[in-house]
């Protein structure tokens, strides 16, 4: 079955930024005490312009805002050397299983690997590695930093084999 969602580009779908820097700042930087002025902010200011990095996607129905995803140079200070990476990603409560999390994650990747990049990175929380090693995704290290995370890849090597376009 085909998906009912489109994935956009935020700056090709501008409405959505306020609802996109909403979900990033509840899910990774209120409880840190960050203010959501600063969430918006940032994205306003990095990823409305013509630089290619960084960017952010957003799956949506219509006006509907089903989730977001975002790429960006670096995402864990403990590894500098490496970039870009896919980080926060977001699917609505109501969204999920639908596969809208892996388009997501699958049309950044694409994009990174349009730009010419070779590899591309994500860290996450352990419990979820399973999840990006369905989507095609290979962990390479574990337990990385003070929050524990594991970083896994993605290469552009046609050996790797084709991006699941559809449902992971
Ligand atoms: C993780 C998340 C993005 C997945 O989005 P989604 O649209 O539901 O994902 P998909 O539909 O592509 O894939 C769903 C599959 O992933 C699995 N999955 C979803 N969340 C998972 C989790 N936290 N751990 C392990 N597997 C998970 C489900 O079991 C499901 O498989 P199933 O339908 O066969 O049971 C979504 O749950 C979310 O937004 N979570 C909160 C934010 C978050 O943790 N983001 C990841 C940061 S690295």
């Amino acid at each position: 079955m085909s998906p009912t969602f489109t994935i956009s580009d935020l700056r090709q779908c501008p409405q959505f930024i306020d609802t996109v820097a909403d979900r990033v700042w509840q899910a990774w930087w209120r409880d840190s005490g960050h203010p959501l002025s600063l969430i918006s902010g940032r994205l306003r200011d990095e990823n409305l312009n013509a630089n290619p990095l960084p960017f952010a996607l957003v799956a949506h129905d219509g006006e509907a805002f089903l989730g977001t995803a975002s790429v960006i140079a670096s995402d864990l200070a403990e590894r500098p050397q490496w970039t870009p990476w896919i980080a926060a990603v977001w699917v609505e409560p109501e969204a999920r299983r639908r596969g809208v999390g892996g388009a997501l994650v699958n049309q950044a990747t694409r994009d990174c690997f349009a730009l010419g990049f070779g590899r591309t990175y994500l860290c996450a929380r352990a419990t979820l590695s399973a999840y990006y090693e369905r989507l095609g995704w290979t962990p390479i290290e574990r337990d990385v930093g003070p929050r524990r995370l594991s970083v896994s890849i993605r290469d552009a090597n046609p050996q790797a084999g084709p991006i699941n376009r559809s449902r992971p």
